[in-house]
């Protein structure tokens, strides 16, 4: 049988070059992994079990929910709140931060995730994740506040996020370098697929929203109508879109291949009192760290995602990022204008 190396294998190799690491952190993962495999079965299973389509409520956003928003949140939280690894939690479908119940022991780490990213996707059978960002609490706090989630992407000790597509697939990072591990259902595991991704520093794939062009900011406008005059245009080449309508789909094509993928500030946002169509703290944050590791970019067109402090936990920013060039070139134009 040939040789693989699973996600649990990597994440203790891992700890083992961690000087004085207790084996906390590998476990959380651990449990991430597995309510990701748990969201797996469900989101496969979706419309055989009665899971497609709307609940009939709204989340804090005002979105929506799926019925799969409900279901993988229950699952993220139940597989998680047990553990002992997390001090607390924190969740697009929830409005407030979730303490650790009274039950369980208490841990060092916090974690923020959105169970279902991109799940207007789900009834159409299109992909659709999951996305984290693993925070360390406050040195022996047991009931982190609001305060205490609100940490800059900069202090994340881990970021990833599961993509629900023709395969699952696991992508994370902890800070050196990023992998993608791929779920082999015959025997339950993710197993390392994708060792070292990189992103490489130019492209000619860009993704947004194409609808919202004309609500833009000049920058972007600048930006996309140069991609769009391809060879005869200022940029001197031909330029192709992609648009998932899932982050984690339009990150996860990054990370194979290239590209750029925004959703940037518009003036449709600004006049409904938005500051961005995506999340800070469960969606922006994790996903520039992983895309950073790789050797991208992300920014907001004015400043690095990772920068930012957070006002609050379901915080919205624009968002740019992917290959290097093509992120600073953006970042530029906003400058300049
Ligand atoms: O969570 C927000 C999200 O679903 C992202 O995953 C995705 O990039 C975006 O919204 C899609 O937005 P739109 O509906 O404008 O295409």
């Amino acid at each position: 049988m040939e040789h693989t190396t699973s996600l649990t294998q990597f994440i203790i190799e891992e700890q083992r070059r961690i000087p004085g690491a207790t084996g906390d952190f590998t476990s959380l993962l651990n449990d991430v992994l597995t309510s990701c495999k748990k969201i797996a079965c469900a989101v496969n299973r979706g419309p055989l079990i009665g899971l497609q389509g709307s609940a009939d409520t709204e989340n804090v956003q005002g979105e929506t929910q799926k019925k799969l928003d409900i279901i993988t949140n229950d699952i993220m939280v139940q597989s998680l709140e047990w553990t002992g690894h997390l001090a607390g939690m924190a969740s697009e479908e929830m409005e407030e931060l979730l303490p650790i119940p009274e039950a369980y022991p208490k841990g060092k780490y916090l974690i923020l995730f959105d169970p279902l990213d991109g799940s207007s996707n789900i009834d159409i059978n299109v992909s659709v994740g999951t996305i984290f960002s693993i925070l360390r609490a406050p040195e022996g706090c047991e009931n982190p506040t609001l305060e205490d989630f609100l940490q800059p992407g900069t202090e994340q000790v881990c970021a990833g996020y599961t993509i629900y597509g023709p395969t699952t697939m696991m992508v994370f990072t902890s800070g050196h370098g990023v992998n993608g591990f791929t779920l082999d259902r015959n025997i339950g595991e993710f197993v390392l697929t994708h060792p070292n991704l990189t992103i490489p520093e130019d492209t000619e794939e860009f993704a947004i929203n194409m609808s919202n062009q004309r609500f833009w900011e000049a920058p972007v406008k600048r930006y996309i109508d140069e991609c769009l005059a391809g060879s005869e245009g200022p940029r001197g080449k031909d330029f192709n879109m992609r648009w998932v309508a899932a982050m984690v789909a339009e990150v996860h094509r990054i990370l194979m291949r290239g590209g750029i993928f925004m959703y940037p500030m518009d003036e449709k946002m600004r006049a409904r009192g938005l500051t961005g169509k995506l999340r800070l703290m469960y969606e922006a944050n994790p996903m520039s760290f992983i895309v950073e590791q790789a050797g991208g970019a992300s920014s907001t067109g004015r400043e690095r995602i990772m920068e930012i402090a957070p006002q609050g936990l379901h915080q919205r920013v624009p968002v740019i990022l992917g290959s290097k060039n093509e992120v600073e070139r953006v970042v530029s134009y906003h400058a300049e204008a």
